[in-house]
């Protein structure tokens, strides 16, 4: 496995590999890795013959600075997670390398970045599009990988690769949980034991939700997720939206024809914890 700091070293390394006819797997992440950002590692060496994953912790797609600050940042346990896994290639940027001066690019995603996430965290989505633009440019792949427990930013970056044209194919994996079904994340490793504990309940209620889906109105089951995981004083739900899986549109009723989506953003005191579930309706 090599460790990449500068684009140059890359580029050049990528350029040799696919002229000896190498295919490319791209896995894009912040750090501070666990068994979900694993999975995407694994799927990727299943299939490609060379798999490079990016380690930054971009601040663009930081709406606040003391999130940024807090983020975890364990390089060294990362690598050799990573090696052990048969990671081909870390891509480690600094800051200075990947933004050498400010960056003023503006996206619109259309009603994508409007809601949910986009609507709680202002420019977030802008910063994850300027990020992933400039890593594609720089790994070229074949294929790029990501979780679905960032389910709004597979949506993004699908519209990203459609409006920039880029011969990527996006591969969307399926979410990694914890035994008590909380969604992999690296902010788990920030919550208390205590808040640990609590933030069990969140999947909880959305895999109730699940079940209840079959004899409640969407209005009425909204309701119901926000008040059972309120009901936990260590939670409090920033939103929680039953939306159609391509627009992002908030569904009305359960007859609507499209995959129905259950995103919800909690916070524990200062730590935000997103999860989703696809309704089986
Ligand atoms: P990060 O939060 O580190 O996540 C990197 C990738 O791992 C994302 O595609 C994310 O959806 C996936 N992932 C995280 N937890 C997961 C889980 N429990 N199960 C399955 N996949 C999971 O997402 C980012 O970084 C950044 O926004 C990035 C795309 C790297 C741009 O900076």
């Amino acid at each position: 496995m090599k460790v990449f700091e500068s684009i140059s070293a890359l580029t050049q390394e990528i350029i040799q590999q696919k002229a000896a006819g190498k295919t490319i797997g791209f896995v894009p992440t912040m750090g501070a890795l666990h068994d979900g950002h694993c999975s995407l590692v694994a799927r990727s060496k299943k299939e490609n013959d060379i798999t490079v994953v990016s380690i930054f912790v971009n601040p663009t797609q930081f709406n606040d600075k003391n999130d940024l600050k807090n983020y975890p940042r364990t390089f060294e346990k990362d690598s050799s997670l990573l090696e052990s896994f048969g990671a081909d290639f870390i891509f480690h940027p600094s800051e200075q390398e990947m933004y050498p001066t400010q960056s003023t690019e503006v996206w619109d995603f259309g009603q994508l970045d409007k809601v949910m996430e986009g609507a709680h965290r202002p420019g977030h989505f802008n910063g994850v599009a300027i990020i992933v633009k400039k890593l594609f440019e720089i790994v070229k792949p074949h294929k790029a990988y990501f979780g679905l427990k960032d389910f709004q930013q597979v949506a993004i970056i699908k519209e990203l690769v459609k409006k920039t044209q880029f011969p990527i194919e996006i591969v969307e994996c399926p979410i990694i949980r914890e035994p008590d079904g909380l969604a992999m994340s690296s902010r788990n490793m920030l919550l208390s034991p205590e808040a640990r504990l609590h933030a069990a309940n969140i999947s909880k209620a959305l895999f109730e939700a699940i079940q209840l889906s079959a004899s409640m109105e969407v209005d009425e089951l909204k309701k119901f997720v926000i008040e059972t995981i309120n009901a936990d004083p260590m939670l409090l739900v920033e939103y929680f939206e039953i939306v159609d899986s391509l627009r992002l549109r908030s569904i009305k009723s359960w007859d609507e024809k499209c995959v129905k989506v259950g995103c919800v953003a909690v916070k524990l005191g200062n730590i935000r914890l997103i999860d989703n579930v696809t309704f089986p309706i």
